[in-house]
């Protein structure tokens, strides 16, 4: 769906920030600005901001900021689209017809057809396993203790290799090649990719089937047989039974390894089930889980590669925002044995007594040096990977709080440890820092991917960056402001593609008829780097008024010199000895001068 942005900002306009957040949460005024209790974590004290001048929001526990379409995608866990349907009809506005390229409804035809495909493909699997042809398809389900009921509800099917017989002629032979259910040879033309395999088809969010699983019934390798990635099927962005699992009214999702793990726990009356569709968890899907829910089980194989996947699982979930806890399951390997062993109710217990993720990710450090014979070494690296880790905390608060229940679990001197954590801290911070190390690295430290950025956050913030986000935040509110720097600045003088980007569209907020924050930061086109953006522009201190002439004398001045530092260490690196001599000679000059300049601006 796409809207052309005059229709977002009409829709925008017409929804007041502070009415509309104050429609979900308490708002009480301060000072020129409202504030409340933030409600996307929980706290005691407000720290949830809303400025109305901006039409802005920023939560300053959690760092959560945007606009009003952002605040209803985040509070109501919906889409773009979405949240832009509700704030239209709040306000009374009737919404354009979508309006599409042709070449974008080309797509959604073909998306469309390749649904109607996929799911004549599941009709036809799931007709065969109850007929004569499916009858082994059927015994090895019912030997796996799947119930008729339960096989219903995951609609599974059986694969008698004849698929193709009956949809050829119907689709093109390229269209079929395109949906990943047939193999096209050569010589002996088209098969079906699934032959003799029990089938799992994967719905997607809204119920449709966008691709199959097909298990072997037996010991024959390889054991699963997933479909290829096609127009209607994304693998890093879906989970296999998130359709129904996110209606349960658990709070909480069980993550698996499995189909059959999923299909075993919904049985045993666990609705909240889903798992990945054969890869490791990815971000996307860390992020679609973070729209239902805010913590998660994780129930993968008991082996090493089970808990090797939870170890990486963890920090992507926490990123997303997403709590983890971790079942233990031993002696078993996995939910479906587990379940079939002790039952549903002994499960049930197990998930009461799930770890935090965080004692296992600290008894994973402790076991990658358990082989180590020389134990004082084994304990200072372990204690050494967890001084490492504890940077993941941005919140100072919590991190102490990290540090010393590990301290005392442990038995580790708190003073010492402290003093390890910091040490990674500034190791971290080096590594993160753009000019001095890597200069053609820099743009990635904060890239508009939520890897880079929350890799960074996790870390001290760059003075420098600092400066940026108040600078950026003041030129995208004060167009005088914008003026002035844009005498002195050229984007490309900021450090980071993300500023880069942004200072580019300051720039041009003028000649592009961008009154304020708020449209600036929903022309971006992902919710991801609208969150990001608005992250950027939201400068506790910029927005606090007040005269603005020094700091943003200082500011331009601060950008400037690293800038030029950035340059003069480049033309050393490249041996250009002369330029870096002259350039570190004109500096001086070039300075007061630019100081001189910038007193004499008025605002
Ligand atoms: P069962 O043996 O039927 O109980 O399988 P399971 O559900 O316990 O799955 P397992 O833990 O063996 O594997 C987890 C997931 O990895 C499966 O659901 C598949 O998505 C995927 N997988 C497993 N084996 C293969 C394979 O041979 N090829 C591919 N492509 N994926 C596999
Ligand atoms: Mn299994």
């Amino acid at each position: 769906m796409y809207y052309p942005d005059s229709v977002i900002d009409e829709v925008r306009s017409r929804n007041d920030i502070v009415s509309v957040i104050g429609s979900y949460i308490a708002l009480k005024r301060s000072g020129s600005g409202y504030q409340g209790l933030c409600p996307f974590h929980n706290e005691k004290t407000p720290s949830f901001h809303v400025n109305p001048q901006l039409q802005i929001y920023k939560c300053f526990g959690c760092q959560k900021g945007g606009n009003v379409i952002t605040f209803v995608m985040e509070y109501e866990n919906v889409s773009f689209p979405e949240a832009l349907r509700i704030l239209a009809d709040r306000s009374g506005y009737t919404l354009p017809q979508e309006t599409e390229s042709d070449r974008a409804k080309e797509n959604r035809t073909k998306r469309e057809k390749m649904m109607a495909l996929y799911k004549e493909a599941a009709e036809y699997y799931y007709r065969k396993l109850r007929a004569s042809e499916g009858k082994y398809g059927m015994e090895y389900l019912t030997g796996r203790q799947l119930s008729r009921d339960t096989m219903r509800e995951f609609g599974l099917g059986y694969s008698d290799g004849r698929l193709y017989e009956t949809v050829k002629g119907r689709y093109d032979d390229a269209f079929l090649n395109e949906s990943g259910l047939f193999t096209f040879r050569e010589n002996t033309g088209a098969v079906d990719k699934f032959f003799n395999r029990v089938m799992f088809p994967i719905f997607d969010q809204n119920g449709r089937v966008i691709a199959f699983g097909g298990r072997v019934m037996g010991d024959a390798k390889p054991k699963y047989l997933n479909s290829p990635e096609s127009p209607i099927f994304n693998k890093s962005r879906n989970l296999y039974h998130l359709n129904l699992a996110r209606k349960s009214r658990r709070g909480y999702l069980i993550l698996c390894e499995g189909y059959m793990d999923v299909i075993a726990l919904t049985q045993a009356g666990f609705d909240n089930a889903v798992a990945t569709l054969g890869t490791a968890l990815t971000e996307q899907q860390a992020t679609l889980i973070a729209r239902y829910v805010k913590e998660v089980i994780l129930t993968y194989d008991s082996d090493e590669a089970g808990q090797t996947a939870i170890n990486r699982a963890i920090p992507i979930l926490y990123a997303a925002g997403v709590g983890a806890r971790i079942v233990d399951m031993s002696p078993y390997k996995d939910p479906d044995e587990f379940i079939k062993a002790l039952g549903a109710e002994a499960y049930e217990e197990r998930i009461r007594d799930a770890r935090p993720s965080y004692r296992f990710e600290i008894e994973f450090m402790k076991s990658k040096h358990a082989g180590d014979a020389d134990r004082a070494r084994a304990k200072t690296e372990f204690e050494r990977d967890v001084a490492a880790w504890m940077l993941r905390f941005e919140s100072r608060l919590e991190r102490e709080n990290y540090m010393k229940l590990f301290c005392e679990e442990y038995k580790v001197d708190y003073r010492a440890f402290a003093e390890e954590v910091n040490k990674a801290g500034a190791a971290a911070e080096r590594r993160a820092r753009p000019a001095e190390t890597e200069p053609q690295r820099a743009p990635e430290v904060v890239n508009g991917d939520g890897e880079a950025v929350t890799a960074v956050r996790a870390k001290k913030r760059d003075e420098i960056l600092n400066t940026q986000d108040y600078l950026v935040t003041l030129m995208a509110s004060n167009p005088k402001a914008r003026r002035v720097t844009r005498k002195y600045l050229t984007p490309e003088d900021f450090t980071g593609t993300v500023y880069q980007d942004v200072v580019a569209r300051c720039y041009a907020m003028d000649e592009d008829a961008v009154a304020d924050v708020a449209t600036l930061v929903s022309r971006y086109e992902t919710p991801e780097k609208q969150r990001l953006v608005a992250d950027m522009l939201a400068d506790e201190m910029a927005l606090s008024t007040g005269d603005i002439a020094k700091s943003v004398e200082d500011s331009v001045m601060k950008v400037w010199q690293r800038r030029r530092e950035d340059l003069i260490s480049k033309a050393k690196e490249e041996h250009d000895d002369l330029t870096a001599i002259r350039m570190w000679k004109e500096n001086k000059k070039l300075a007061e001068d630019m100081r001189r300049r910038l007193r004499a601006e008025t605002y």
